[in-house]
């Protein structure tokens, strides 16, 4: 049996015109992600990773192709969910106040949206934090209130640009774990995108691998590795070193091509 897809890309491409120059930065991307799917994302730095997000959710226009989300093109921000590549919590509202912010958005009455953000900051060991304001937490902290903002209010699909780059180690590891957790409770569909090929398999159904800028698809991986999966262990696997070894390899190739292109355009 073959489902629709909820999200389809088309033939996308994403030219920037400024006034010093135009700069392609997405060339041509087609892919479709299942309903209730994870697709991480990886690629060069630059080669319009977080541009396909800012279309997807319209804070860009395409140059050419299209997105539909549910079969249509007309695509219902409030569906989706995004976690951007910056924190962005807020400054002025507490914890418990951003992550009611959206579910106040959709007209969730009041004991409600504070149950469901108590619900979800608790998820995250984020209780007894509700009234504290940003400046009043650490990094991580900040960053575990800015993703479950976005998963507060239910959305169709949430989208994660490297949301936990800028974390230790540890705190990430753990994030990644909760986040896991989350996704196989509630089943949603998550596009995640990364510059860590560990966290691409460890977390990801498929992988996908841009190519240098102006992105395009380069190869798209499944992930056969079992689940659930313990983040702090699913290395050991040896499906995970073939794919760590063949994404290195691809993920390489992009990036000296990069360096080879800019030292003869030097
Ligand atoms: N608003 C904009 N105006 C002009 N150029 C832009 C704009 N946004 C992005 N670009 C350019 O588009 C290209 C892709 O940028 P994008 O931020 O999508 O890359 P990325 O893959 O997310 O990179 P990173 O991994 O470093 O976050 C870059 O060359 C960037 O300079
Ligand atoms: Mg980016």
């Amino acid at each position: 049996m073959t489902q629709a897809p909820i999200l389809e890309f088309r033939d996308v491409a994403k030219t920037f015109r400024t006034a010093r120059g135009s700069v392609e930065a997405i060339g041509n991307i087609s892919v479709d992600v299942r309903d209730g799917e994870f697709l991480t994302i990886v690629g060069p730095s630059g080669c319009g990773k977080s541009t396909l997000l800012n279309l997807l959710v319209g804070l860009e226009k395409p140059s050419g192709g299209t997105i539909l989300l549910e079969g249509r093109p007309e695509i219902d921000r409030m569906k989706i969910g995004y976690v951007m590549q910056d924190d962005n919590l807020y400054p002025w509202r507490t914890l418990q106040q951003n992550v009611e912010f959206p579910l106040e958005l959709r007209g969730v009455a009041p004991a409600e949206r504070t149950r469901i953000a108590r619900d979800y900051l608790a998820k995250v060991q984020l209780a007894g934090f509700e009234s504290r304001y940003p400046y009043e937490l650490s990094g991580g902290m900040r960053q575990r209130g800015n993703i479950v903002r976005a998963l507060s209010y239910s959305p169709r699909v949430i989208i994660m640009d490297e949301p936990f780059g800028p974390l230790d180690a540890q705190t990430r590891l753990l994030l990644q774990q909760q986040l896991l957790d989350i996704w196989s409770q509630e089943k949603k569909t998550v596009i995640f995108i990364t510059h860590d090929l560990h966290e691409a398999i460890a977390l990801g159904d498929r992988v996908m691998v841009l190519t240098r800028r102006p992105g395009s698809v380069k190869a798209v991986h499944d992930i056969g590795l079992p689940r659930p999966r313990d983040i702090r262990h699913i290395h050991e696997h040896p499906e995970f070193r073939r794919l760590l070894s063949t994404l290195g390899d691809q993920l390489e190739e992009e990036i000296m091509g990069t360096r080879a292109k800019a030292g003869v355009a030097a």
